[in-house]
């Protein structure tokens, strides 16, 4: 039997933690909510979602990752043998999340390389739609590849796959550098940030409270929501990434760091986006509110045009600002790889994890063609909004429910509470057993019926049948057929 990989130490975890959870929902997501739903009202909700939901099920994922020393089929397989389907269900949906977050990655990568030479120039719309993305004029015209952006998914491929190809341990010595970076870069961007002029101006649109949005539901879903996303939950990854730590490990103050560190990056980046916001509004003699948005046009439009109008210094601080957005999005998008790559390793502990990785990462390339295309970034959008508000809420149910419900007695609550000296109670099993799923429900209840209402965006029935729901459908039927294809090898190795 081969001796599992495991992280070197407990350190390394927690940041290789912090690297998946910090992403595009901390920089493009996080600070345009706080805006939308009051402030640092909707900032209290959103810790206290974390205390309330988001630690509990990081214990959760990673205590039963740790406790079982396998990625998600095998660890929820060895609570009853058929969960093992609803492990493989999680990886699937995490790798449906990869095809996209690659090509998310990849305009990414184009926009490091054009930070050098701030090569948008002035119409920074125009660069973002036209030369990079060649947007096509809706769904129905998908046009042909855009060059950019399949070059930049390859590379961004390159840097994925050469930062798990030796598992663990690779992950290992990427992770403490691309997790720890955006904090020193995010710290040197919010000191240029917060002394422009009109910067006030904008980081109170982030900051000030409205605490009348504490009665409206919209807010507490929305923070709700962005803790699930954020903390990386529910595609088997803190599964995978606590079954690489020995038995005894930590667990408890583990999650709780990790959950910090990325609010953190969180907060950070709204100071950054707000203040600069506020500068360019200044420059430009406009509100701040007309340049706030989320999202893509957030990043790759606007910023862009902001850093031009900085004063000095300005291709120094796109290439500073671009190579953070490639720190965020590369341990994010490669711990979706470690999780698929770590449950085929616990299948054929014999098979080289290099080959396993690279088979992974060409099954990616290929899934990530789609959004490579002139209507890509709407075939995105579709995607994301699916996947976000309904692969991960309805996984988010199922693994509450085996572990709070499915699983008697008490056994992960009390080999977690063997690993710290913060002892866990009632009020864990309160999260798990209640708590989450039945706001997760509510969540799936509220997204169904708006979405019979009113169509996502408006796209036509087809895309958001074929490019949406049914990748959702199909869902269970690949995780059944993962299973089965790695069963029987196993067998016909013990032959
Ligand atoms: N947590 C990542 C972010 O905030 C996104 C992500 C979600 C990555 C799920 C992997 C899996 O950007």
């Amino acid at each position: 039997m081969l001796q599992r990989q495991h992280w070197p130490s407990r350190w390394v975890f927690i940041l290789a933690a912090i690297g998946s959870a910090a992403g595009l929902g901390n920089l493009w997501r996080f600070p345009f909510l706080a805006y939308e739903h009051g402030g640092a009202a909707f900032i209290l909700v959103l810790v206290l979602a974390n205390i309330v939901i988001g630690i509990p099920l990081l214990i959760l994922e990673i205590g039963l990752g740790q406790m079982m020393q396998r990625a998600a089929p095998d660890a929820m397989g060895k609570i009853r043998k058929g969960f093992r389907y609803l492990g493989w269900l999680a990886i699937t949906l995490g790798m449906m999340v990869l095809f996209y977050y690659m090509a998310v990655m990849s305009w990414s990568v184009n926009y490091f390389a054009s930070a050098f030479t701030l090569a948008w120039g002035d119409d920074t719309v125009n660069f973002f739609l036209g030369d990079i993305l060649n947007l096509s004029g809706g769904v129905n015209d998908i046009g042909g590849i855009s060059w950019p952006v399949l070059s930049g998914l390859l590379f961004a491929w390159a840097l994925v796959y050469f930062s798990v190809w030796k598992g663990v341990q690779s992950v290992s010595k990427v992770v403490v550098w691309t997790a720890t970076l955006p904090f020193v870069i995010l710290a040197i961007l919010i000191v240029r940030a917060l002394t422009l002029e009109g910067a006030g101006e904008g980081v109170s649109l982030f900051l000030v409270p409205n605490w009348s949005s504490l009665a409206n539901p919209d807010l507490w879903i929305a923070a709700f929501s962005q803790v699930f996303f954020s903390l990386s939950l529910a595609f088997g990854i803190m599964i995978a990434y606590g079954s690489f730590n020995p038995k005894q490990t930590e667990i408890t103050m583990s999650a709780v760091w990790v959950a910090v560190g990325n609010f953190l990056v969180s907060f950070m980046s709204g100071l950054v986006v707000f203040g600069t916001l506020g500068y360019m509004a200044t420059q430009q003699g406009v509100p701040v509110t007309e340049a706030v948005t989320g999202g893509p046009a957030l990043v790759f439009m606007i910023f862009p045009l902001a850093i031009s109008l900085l004063p000095a210094f300005n291709a120094l601080i796109a290439v500073l600002f671009f190579g953070m957005l490639l720190t965020l999005a590369i341990d994010s998008a490669f711990s979706l790889l470690e999780a698929f790559s770590a449950a085929f390793r616990d299948r054929y502990a014999a098979a080289p994890t290099k080959k396993i990785a690279l088979l992974i990462s060409l099954v990616g390339i290929a899934g990530g063609l789609l959004f490579t295309t002139h209507a890509g970034l709407y075939f995105l959008d579709i995607a994301d909004h699916f996947i976000v508000n309904y692969g991960l809420v309805i996984m988010g149910i199922l693994e509450t429910v085996i572990v709070g419900w499915a699983w008697k007695g008490n056994k992960l609550l009390e080999f977690v509470n063997k690993t710290s000296t913060v002892k866990l109670g009632v009020s864990w099993n309160i999260a798990i057993k209640y708590i989450t799923p039945i706001f997760l429900t509510i969540l799936l209840i509220i997204n169904l019926k708006n979405e019979f209402v009113t169509p996502y965006e408006g796209y036509p029935i087809w895309a958001l049948v074929y490019i949406g729901a049914l990748p959702i459908i199909l869902s269970p039927f690949i995780a059944v057929l993962l299973d089965r294809l790695t069963t029987r090898k196993q067998a016909a190795v013990e032959e």
